[in-house]
């Protein structure tokens, strides 16, 4: 108790979006607003669960957004991509025990570095998005997990630059990136003000998930 450890390292148990996934100090804490949206609240741009047969979960930590993909769409083979190999061995367990090992492939990236040539219909990435003074002021809980996870730059829109800035060759036309972002909105949308992000409903509110189309995205630089 006095070490504040998240009680998902105790119990190596998270549930998210009615479904269980292992965890320890390797990952964060699934909690991502993300495992909402999947697939109900994309279908107003996807006609049909059964249309999307490539998606990327990047940043997946434990797995668990890529696994929650799989099961929203049938048809579809995804890349689950984290910089920490540590993150990929507990995403690898979970793969397993959802019996997905012939459907997500595992790998060691960091962002879309390791993915030349790979197009997707649908990318999702809930990436690190907190800002220096934020992370500089975590309770004790959070600081037990792990770094890489939480802290991206000064704003907390280092990883998502990357992500806006590389999406659009990565996407087949007519398709998809969706983004969580934390509290960044505000910031985010000054930073970016030509796009038009469409701002996804989630049970906390509309402000902490974006969705973009392909050819919204601006062209790699
Ligand atoms: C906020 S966590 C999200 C994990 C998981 N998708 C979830 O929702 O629980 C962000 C993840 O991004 C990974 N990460 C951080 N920087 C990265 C990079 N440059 N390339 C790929 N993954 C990165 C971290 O290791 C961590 O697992």
């Amino acid at each position: 108790m006095r070490e504040r450890i998240p009680a998902a390292y105790l119990t190596h148990e998270a549930w998210l979006a009615e479904h269980r996934f292992y965890v320890d100090e390797r990952v964060i804490v699934p909690r991502s607003f993300i495992a909402e949206l999947l697939p109900e609240q994309l279908s107003p741009w996807v006609e049909s669960p059964d249309e999307v047969t490539r998606a990327l979960d990047l940043c997946t930590g434990s797995g668990c957004l890529g696994i929650l993909a799989a099961l929203a769409f049938p048809n579809a083979t995804i890349d689950a991509v984290d910089l920490s190999r540590d993150a990929l061995d507990v995403a690898a367990r979970n793969v397993a025990d959802y019996g997905l090992q012939a459907r997500i492939e595992l790998i060691e990236s960091d962002l879309f570095t390791a993915l030349q040539g790979r197009r997707y219909d649908l990318i999702i990435s809930n990436p690190p998005y907190v800002n220096a003074e934020s992370v500089a002021a975590l309770p004790a809980e959070y600081q037990a997990e792990p770094a890489l996870a939480l802290g991206s730059g000064a704003d907390g829109l280092d990883a998502t630059r990357v992500i806006l800035d590389k999406a659009k060759s990565h996407l087949n036309p007519g398709g998809l990136l969706v983004v969580e972002i934390g509290h960044n909105r505000d910031v985010l949308e000054a930073a970016y003000p030509a796009l038009p992000f469409t701002w996804l409903e989630t049970e906390s509110g509309d402000q902490f998930v974006f969705m973009l189309r392909q050819e919204d995205l601006p062209d790699a630089a």
